[in-house]
């Protein structure tokens, strides 16, 4: 007759055979028990590390201010802190060439992009148009970045408060994250083409202004544009309060200046890439460059953003200019190149004889060039 039930043991033998049995099978549920919970252990210590792994990735274009939303697809650095301690956003919108009527668009469609940091300037007559898109945009002040600049006839000591103050009320704010002395070229005042030989010869007074008005807490920072390493040394060869924050200058495949980069990195001083990609002059040979498009292709993302990740890996700020929506939004997504593509277009950009776009000396008389590193007045 089959058995249904376990019967109850009648010998001794029995007995023991039994208890064996209960303990032999509670010590596999036991060991059962362990692994699963030694597995649950490790599986929830790799989701810990996964996550703060991914955490402490920089998200690019936040820079450290909250509110960003962006795609994080770098571990290239989102901000470089100042002398003061400021976070400076690496990537920001170029509103030089950006025209009235469409610089507005161009800023709002930035801020809602991600971008936290706008470059402008009093020269680009656009400073109005772009205080009224950040307003409108609802962004609050503490989380942009706001750069402008000193024009060439304001580097009289007591041009410069005023010059300041128009900016400010043009951008509706009450202070600047950074302010540069556009050019290292003085005009007398109201001029634009009449030397001030004195202050181009020595910007210490108009340095010492600028220190002036960073105690005051109307602006943050101060640096320089367009400084060669001569006109740097002979700036800072002065006893300053403030160091310049940052340098300002051209840089592109086709102007890469690697002995200023260098000699900047080893000096502490931020250089800044202006006409990153070319300017509109050159842009499109630009994005046409093989290694450029190579990596573009291997990366699977854009020329331009290719350019634009070079930049930042190359230890600067970068300040594409667009006022189209979908480049504006294309620039703003920085890739880290692996380091042979990074060499390589490195390489291939250092290796032509540089080719400046942007060089005025010749339009505003200068008997002189602004660039050469003899400066001779
Ligand atoms: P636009 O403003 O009409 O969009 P740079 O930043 O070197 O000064 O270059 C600015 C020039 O490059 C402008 O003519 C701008 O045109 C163009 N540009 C900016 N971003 C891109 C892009 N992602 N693709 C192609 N052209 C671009």
């Amino acid at each position: 007759m089959p058995v249904f039930y376990k019967p109850v043991p009648t010998s001794e033998h029995d007995d023991e055979e039994s208890q064996n049995l209960t303990k032999s099978r509670s010590a596999r549920i036991k060991t059962t028990l362990f692994y699963f919970v030694a597995t649950i252990a490790v599986m929830y210590v790799a989701y810990l590390a996964t996550r703060s792994i991914i955490r402490s990735v920089p998200k690019h274009g936040m820079h450290g201010r909250p509110g960003c939303h962006h795609r994080n697809l770098t571990t290239l650095p989102s901000h470089h802190i100042l002398p003061s301690g400021d976070k400076i956003p690496s990537v920001a919108l170029g509103v030089w060439q950006a025209g009235k009527g469409e610089v507005g668009a161009a800023v709002q469609t930035a801020l809602k992009t991600g971008y936290r940091h706008i470059d402008g300037a009093w020269i680009y007559g656009n400073e109005e148009e772009v205080g009224k898109a950040i307003s409108a945009s609802g962004v609050p002040r503490d989380q942009l970045w706001l750069t402008s600049k000193l024009w060439n006839n304001f580097h009289a000591p007591e041009d410069i408060e005023p010059a300041l103050d128009e900016t400010l009320t043009r951008l509706n704010t009450e202070y600047l994250d950074l302010y540069l002395i556009h050019w290292p070229i003085a005009f007398k005042k109201g001029s634009n083409n009449v030397l001030d030989k004195e202050l181009t010869a020595n910007p210490y007074p108009t340095w010492q202004k600028l220190e002036e008005l960073v105690d005051k807490g109307k602006i943050r920072n101060i640096g320089i544009s367009n400084f060669n390493i001569a006109r740097i040394k002979n700036l800072t060869a002065n006893p300053l309060k403030h160091k310049p924050a940052v340098n300002q200058v051209e840089l592109n495949y086709f102007n890469p200046q690697p002995e200023l980069l260098k000699w900047s990195k080893e000096n502490g001083l931020l250089l800044e890439a202006y006409s990153p990609l070319g300017s509109t002059k050159q842009v499109k040979e630009a994005l046409s460059v093989p290694e450029v498009k190579e990596i573009a292709k291997k990366l699977d993302i854009t020329p331009a953003q290719a350019l634009i990740s070079w930049h930042v890996q190359r230890g600067t700020i970068v300040l594409p200019k667009s006022v189209t929506p979908s480049r504006v939004q294309e620039n703003f997504q920085v890739v880290t190149l692996p380091d042979d593509l990074f060499d390589k277009l490195e390489k291939a950009a250092t290796s032509h004889p540089p080719q400046r776009v942007v060089n005025p000396s010749k339009n505003w008389g200068l008997d002189f060039d602004v660039f050469d590193e003899n400066w001779p007045l």
